[in-house]
């Protein structure tokens, strides 16, 4: 089967790169050229670890391609899988341009090819984060469309719109298309629900070629759609929820990292997502949150929980600082060290990382910042410019600093070179924004260790 992927950042590179993997002949499409021109090379356009690698395997391998001719590929492709953004858009809500945009061509080529389309099905698979409704909203675009440029009055082509959402994440984005915990289509008609697959069920298997162990979920198009959100709203909550609990274990003489590692042997509870600090960022967790509560509200809801959520984490950036200020009770003329800019580490990722706001705050109020991250130092060179210094190593950072900051918990900031750090800074004070390290072995090389929620020695 022939798949065309509309779309080539993370969700969609990976996705084709990841089919073209188990065998399927994938042609991704994009209209940023220069991203074209570094795929056809075999360059990744952005750092995501390994991919790299399989594109170059699978353009020689001939089973990749990279075009922008989206009518060919429509013409040529039994499958379309969507894979555009769906940024912030007005009040929130997620802007649907962009796949709306291939839903219309999609409608619109597909009449000016021959008449295959009369005889063969086609997919349009939509991996994009979009809104309930939105699969509606595709089908209702693609047909109009089809209408308008055949001119026609009824006649509706043989296509399904199938909801897939993607649940990968960046830095792991192709172990995790790969090898999914689980894979959710939405589908148009409900499924059967029997042992005997669907012609659509089979059609997807053959594209995405999981073993027998990996949970495939059939569900209608809404609940596809709401379990994206749902999902990352979760994730989001777990944190939030963590990070006030971290504020409450400081004040009482606690430490959360104690407390919720305690917590997560609980099955029902589980470890992953209670690590407190600087807080959520990326392009997803915050983003997609908002757009839930925007759409809970357009649906006349006011989603309290998930406002809460989302007012915890927005406050994190404010906490870092107050931890900062009580130690060093004036900012204004440090030199404060900041190892991490990424919003998590394996990324050079800096849309919404709390790095951001806390070093603008920091400057505002008169520090002298340099930083250092091993991936997102162009990126972040983009955005502040000559505003704060760029080192050339997580140590070329730290002379004279009154205080080393930790914002991104890069493995290699795990294990740093303390007596390095301790003969460097001018005073011995770590903040570990995101709780890597442990208390006892900072303390033990004659630091002053402030964690976000831990006991305070
Ligand atoms: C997230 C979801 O985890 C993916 O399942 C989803 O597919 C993706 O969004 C998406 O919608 O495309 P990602 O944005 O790559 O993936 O980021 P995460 O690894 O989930 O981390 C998000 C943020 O939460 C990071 O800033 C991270 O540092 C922070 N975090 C994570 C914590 O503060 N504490 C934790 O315990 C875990």
């Amino acid at each position: 089967m022939k798949i065309a992927v509309f779309g080539c950042g993370y969700t969609g590179l990976t996705t084709a790169v990841g089919l073209a993997e188990m065998g399927n002949l994938v042609l991704g499409i994009d209209t940023d050229a220069a991203k074209l021109a570094a795929l056809k090379r075999g360059r990744c356009p952005f750092f995501e670890p390994g991919l790299d690698k399989l594109i170059k395997r699978n353009l020689a391998r001939k089973r990749l391609s990279f075009s922008s001719d989206a009518e060919r590929s429509i013409l040529d492709s039994d499958v379309i899988i969507c894979a555009v953004a769906t940024p912030r858009g007005r009040r929130n809500r997620a802007d649907l341009r962009a796949v709306l945009k291939v839903a219309g061509d999609f409608g619109r080529f597909m009449a000016g090819g021959t008449d295959a389309y009369k005889k063969n099905q086609k997919l349009f698979i939509n991996k994009s984060t979009v809104p309930v409704g939105t699969s509606e909203k595709i089908r209702q675009v693609i047909e109009k469309s089809f209408l308008s440029a055949t001119k026609r009055k009824e006649f509706i082509p043989n296509f399904s719109v199938i909801s897939n959402p993607e649940f990968l994440r960046e830095g792991t984005a192709l172990d995790d298309f790969m090898n999914p915990d689980r894979v959710v289509f939405g589908l148009e008609q409900a499924s059967s629900h029997s042992s005997s697959k669907t012609k659509i069920e089979i059609m997807l298997s053959k594209i995405f070629r999981y073993d027998d162990s990996v949970p495939i979920i059939y569900t209608s198009l809404r609940n596809a759609e709401i379990i994206k959100y749902a999902s990352n709203a979760f994730l989001a909550t777990r944190i939030s929820f963590a990070n006030e609990l971290a504020d409450y274990c400081e004040k009482v003489g606690a430490d959360i990292t104690e407390v919720a590692y305690a917590m997560g042997f609980d099955p029902r509870i589980g470890h992953n997502y209670l690590q407190s600090g600087a807080g959520f960022g990326g392009s997803c967790l915050p983003k997609d949150l908002h757009a839930l509560i925007a759409h809970g509200k357009k649906a006349g809801l006011n989603l309290r929980l998930l406002k809460a959520v989302k007012h915890i984490n927005d406050r994190r950036p404010d906490r870092i600082l107050e931890v900062l200020r009580n130690e060093l009770l004036k900012i204004r003329g440090k030199k404060i060290a900041v190892w991490g800019l990424s919003f998590k580490p394996n990324t050079d990722d800096l849309r919404d990382a709390p790095s951001i706001p806390i070093i603008r705050a920091l400057l505002k109020n008169g520090a002298k910042v340099h930083v250092f991250d091993p991936a997102a130092m162009n990126k972040f060179r983009e955005l502040f410019q000559t505003k704060v210094n760029f080192g050339t190593s997580a140590t070329s950072i730290l002379k004279d600093a009154d205080c080393l900051l930790i914002l991104t918990d890069w493995r290699e900031f795990g294990t740093p070179d303390f007596a390095k750090i301790k003969k460097a800074l001018r005073n011995p004070l770590i903040v570990d924004g995101r709780n890597c390290l442990s208390p006892a072995e900072v303390q033990k090389h004659g630091f002053k260790y402030l964690g976000i929620g831990r006991r305070r020695a």
